[in-house]
């Protein structure tokens, strides 16, 4: 599939470019992207190049995913502001599915701008001119709260925590998994452990460090 950009009024998706290699090494040097995703650490400017040269492309080309930088609409040609992609499970069946994963810079977290990439993306995945999924999957290292709760805007049901799910760098770790279908509404279906999260989520208070999981 050829490369394109989904954009509306607050965020703007385009495939990543030779331009952006410097900008994703540095956010992707950071703590929290480290602790929370299987990008390499430490994360080397080769790591970032391979991804753009080779990694992003070759998806795209192939129909094994579709990896987008995230920017604001008013400026299209400013740094990247974080990372969005799926990546299709290639099971031999027509009701496809994908997995979503995606990262923000430290200073464009707290404004629903991931919330509103991940619409776009959604949207168009489950598209019957899009991708047309019948299913998209999320996973995060249990404690990522950030990450569950644009999830859950986005409607979708976190059906468990299973121990030792996710792999990263070589280690097990429990994550939890959730799911929307093609026919789900894409808005909060259950409602939000707050008691588990603690009290920080809808405090306007936004947590410069994550928890390590
Ligand atoms: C996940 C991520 C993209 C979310 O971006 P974001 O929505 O702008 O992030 P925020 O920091 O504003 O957090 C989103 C919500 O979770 C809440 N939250 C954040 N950390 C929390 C914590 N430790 N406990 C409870 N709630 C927390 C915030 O209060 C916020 O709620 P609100 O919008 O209703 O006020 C961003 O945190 C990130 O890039 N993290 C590092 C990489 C990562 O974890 N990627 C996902 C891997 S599965």
């Amino acid at each position: 599939m050829e490369p394109f950009v989904l954009a509306n009024e607050h965020v703007r998706l385009a495939m990543p470019t030779a331009a952006d290699v410097d900008r994703i090494t540095e956010l992707c040097q950071g703590q929290d992207v480290a602790d929370w995703t299987t990008v390499p650490s430490p994360y080397s400017r080769a790591d970032a190049a391979s991804f753009i040269e080779e990694i992003v492309p070759e998806a795209w080309r192939t129909g094994r995913g579709n990896t987008w930088a995230i920017r604001r609409p008013q400026d299209p040609e400013g740094p990247v502001l974080g990372m969005i992609g799926l990546t299709s499970d290639q099971a031999p069946t027509t009701d496809a599915s994908a997995e979503i994963g995606y990262w923000l810079a430290p200073e464009a977290r707290g404004e629903g701008l991931m919330s509103e990439a991940a619409r776009l993306a959604v949207d168009w995945a489950f598209d019957p001119e899009g991708l047309g999924l019948s299913r998209i999957v999320w996973t995060a290292y249990t404690g990522n709260w950030a990450s569950r709760r644009v999830a859950w805007r986005l409607g979708f049901r976190v059906e468990g925590t299973v121990r030792g799910h996710g792999i990263q760098r070589g280690r097990r770790r429990d994550a939890w998994i959730g799911t929307l279908l093609a026919d789900d509404p894409r808005e909060p279906v259950e409602p939000w452990p707050s008691a588990e999260a603690g009290e920080r989520v809808g405090s306007g208070v936004h947590p410069g460090a994550s928890p390590h999981g």
